[in-house]
């Protein structure tokens, strides 16, 4: 008979992954470099990857496997969060090799299943090969296309597969299918593996268990109980070097069509049957398909972009001003929208998402907000200084959960009441720090479980949220400007009174 105990324990072992090697695509990028590299190395320091692990870097640099390694090396260096050993370096280093060549050349890609099979059977990857694209998107079907042409594709049944991209996927809701139409034409849906850092990150993940775990949240987790719901995603950052990538996409394609409607998701989505990817997914595609935009946009969404100004004392340039932006850009770099979800539970209920670059500060949240009591026995002056009761998961920088409510102010001869806090703070109830997101996907990745990874129902959904948006946006022109450093334009003010409501100030 089985051991229950034995087998609960059994369960909480780390996972490591099996025989594999990694080709990365994009090695001189700027994700590669600050987060996919680093992360590596930290699976490998925590005894994640096995000894075996290979790690192939495709560019178009004349370099040696010796040059790469030194820029693996140097980007574990800056941006590890564990600390550095030599002899877990040196282990994955004698996986890491480098092929030279141009990504629209057939004869690279030959070389790179050569380079990939010589590692087969030298290290052992024993045919199993995960192929990260960090690359824009408009270059996966030429690199889709040569894989397949060059066998790299192929498989035995007992090898595995995997791609993983980037978002953005696609612009719109076409391109996304397109997008998907070419991933699809060489790997299958469990195959493919599509990353939103956000899911990878710890208090992301704890929106589901604070939810399903315990008994007192989920009877007011409804419309009965919640007047409104709003999920922040704020940067005190402009865009830095990224005007390549930015300019044309935007705040709302940039991180509400992922980061903010999968934060949305997880907040609203009902319990699901149990914790396997296909169960998660169905509820999150649910609470998806009933999301609803207002009648009026003009009304109920604001977009701006940043002006020239200052930011903690410090003078700061405009977006039009920005590096490698034209004056006339209309790219948003702030976005704030509301939607309903047309359910039982939610329906009156409005989520506002907002997301902005050189806001306030850096902060994301997810902060339920109740309703008054429906009765309160006090004066009014003892009431005046009591807001809402609201449940926030702060998802970063400060991780942790917060719960406000009224309380008595002590000493005060007659009843007066006051906001208060009951705080959870990761780092005074767990030891460990939190892993990045980063290493917990690209695990994920290599041990092929894919229930963080938003599939391709969940992305086409989210576009067509927000294609009328966009859309109505393109017809606008130019977006109001913002103060740096303060919460946005006047217009996500107004949205928000509209409805006899204000911003929470995280
Ligand atoms: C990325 C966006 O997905 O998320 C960036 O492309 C944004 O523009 C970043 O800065 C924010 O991530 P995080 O983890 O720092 O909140």
């Amino acid at each position: 008979m089985s051991n229950p105990l034995r087998s609960a324990r059994d369960r909480r072992l780390p996972k490591v992954a099996g025989p594999c090697s990694m080709v990365l695509f994009g090695v001189t990028g700027d994700l590669a470099r600050k987060k996919i590299m680093p992360a590596i190395y930290d699976l490998a320091n925590r005894g994640f990857l096995p000894p075996g692990f290979g790690l192939v870097g495709f560019a178009r640099r004349e370099w040696a496997d010796e040059d790469f390694a030194a820029v693996v090396h140097d980007a574990v260096r800056e941006h590890a969060r564990t600390p550095f050993r030599e002899d877990v370096w040196q282990q994955l280093s004698e996986g890491i090799r480098f092929v030279a060549g141009d990504i629209n050349d057939p004869a690279a890609y030959a070389e790179l299943k050569t380079t990939v099979e010589d590692m087969d059977s030298r290290r052992g990857t024993m045919g199993n090969h995960a192929f990260y694209l960090s690359i824009p998107p408009g270059l996966f079907p030429v690199v889709i296309t040569h894989l397949k042409d060059c066998g790299l594709t192929a498989r035995t049944t007992d090898q595995w597969r995997r791609v993983v991209v980037e978002k953005p996927f696609g612009h719109d809701l076409a391109s996304a299918q397109e997008l998907d139409r070419v991933l699809s034409s060489a790997f299958t849906p469990d195959e493919i593996f599509r990353i939103d850092h956000y899911l990878g990150k710890e208090t992301v993940q704890n929106i589901l268990a604070v939810r399903f775990a315990n008994a007192m949240f989920e009877p007011i987790w409804n419309n009965r109980y919640v007047d409104n719901v709003q999920i922040t995603q704020a940067e005190d950052i402009g865009i830095g070097g990224r005007a390549g990538y930015y300019d044309g996409i935007g705040a709302a394609r940039d991180v509400i069509q992922n980061h903010l409607l999968q934060l949305l998701a997880l907040t609203a989505m009902e319990e699901p049957l149990s914790f396997q990817p296909r169960e998660v997914r169905q509820e999150k595609e649910k609470v998806l398909s009933a999301i609803t935009l207002p009648p009026d946009l003009d009304l109920h969404t604001s977009r701006g972009q940043y002006a020239t100004g200052w930011q903690g004392g410090i003078p700061v340039l405009g977006f039009l001003d920005e590096e490698g932006i034209p004056p006339t850009s209309t790219t948003e770099t702030f976005a704030a929208l509301r939607v309903t979800i047309e359910n039982r539970r939610w329906a009156g209920v409005p989520f506002y998402l907002r997301t902005g670059k050189r806001l306030g500060r850096r902060v994301t949240e997810v902060a339920v907000i109740f309703k008054k009591a429906p009765h309160l026995p006090f004066d009014d002056n003892a009431v005046g200084e009591l807001s809402d009761n609201a449940l926030v998961f702060r998802i970063q920088p400060d991780e942790g959960v917060t719960v406000r409510f009224g309380s008595k102010v002590p000493g005060t001869p007659s009843l007066e009441l006051r906001d208060v806090t009951m705080d959870f703070q990761y780092g005074d109830s767990f030891v460990d720090t939190s892993p990045e997101a980063y290493e917990r996907l690209i695990l994920d990745v290599l041990l092929g479980e894919p229930p963080l990874f938003p599939n391709s129902a969940e992305v086409d959904l989210s576009w067509k949220i927000l294609d009328p948006v966009l859309n109505h946006w393109a017809s606008l022109g130019q977006p109001e400007q913002y103060a740096s450093g303060g919460w946005g334009p006047a217009s996500s003010y107004d949205m928000i009174a509209r409805d006899g409501r204000v911003w929470r100030r995280p």
